[in-house]
């Protein structure tokens, strides 16, 4: 990379606001898993979408998907300073107090996106542990819901830097 070059990339990545989102347990497998909850599109296909609407709104873009519920907590660590992060932590939103103590680190504005209608499901489901310590919660909507809180985040993020 030349200097011109280096420098532009390091003025982009001060200027232009970062969005993270998370994806956790088992979301490697959408497109596999019950289609009437989750849908048909894959993860990619899904990151896809997400970055589109990300991008037209402004923000760089970067995803991260684990199985683990220690990584997806340093994933959060390292997400602290991001101007947004979007966090899916499946199963562990119904139980993960680890989680909800990370996400109270985070410093950007956040949103709790689920595909399905957890609020419609199993008991157990209804419940998220992270509710209350993020911005906004988003669920039954597919994945048009990512799409609806990325243009809310986008207004909460502008709203704070005004
Ligand atoms: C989910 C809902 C969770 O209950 C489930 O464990 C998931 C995905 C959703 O996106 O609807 O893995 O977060």
């Amino acid at each position: 990379m030349k200097v011109d070059e280096a420098t532009n990339a390091q003025r982009l990545k001060r200027e232009v606001p970062l969005l993270v989102v998370l994806h956790g347990a088992n979301l490697n497998l959408l497109g596999e898993r019950p289609a009437e909850h989750y849908g048909t599109l894959t993860l990619p296909e899904l990151e896809e979408l997400i970055r589109r609407e990300a991008e037209d709104k402004g923000f760089r873009c970067r995803f991260h998907q684990t199985n683990h519920e220690g990584e997806f907590i340093e994933l959060l660590h390292a997400s602290r300073s991001a101007a947004a992060v979007i966090v899916n932590p499946g199963a562990w939103t119904h139980y993960s107090y680890a989680i909800r103590d990370a996400l109270e680190l985070v410093g950007g504005r956040v949103a709790e996106v689920h595909l399905s209608g957890i609020e419609h499901r199993e008991h157990w489901r209804a419940r998220s542990v992270i509710r209350e310590v993020v911005d906004l919660s988003v669920s039954g909507e597919g994945p048009e819901g990512y799409l609806r809180a990325i243009r809310e985040l986008d207004l909460l993020v502008r709203e704070g830097s005004m």
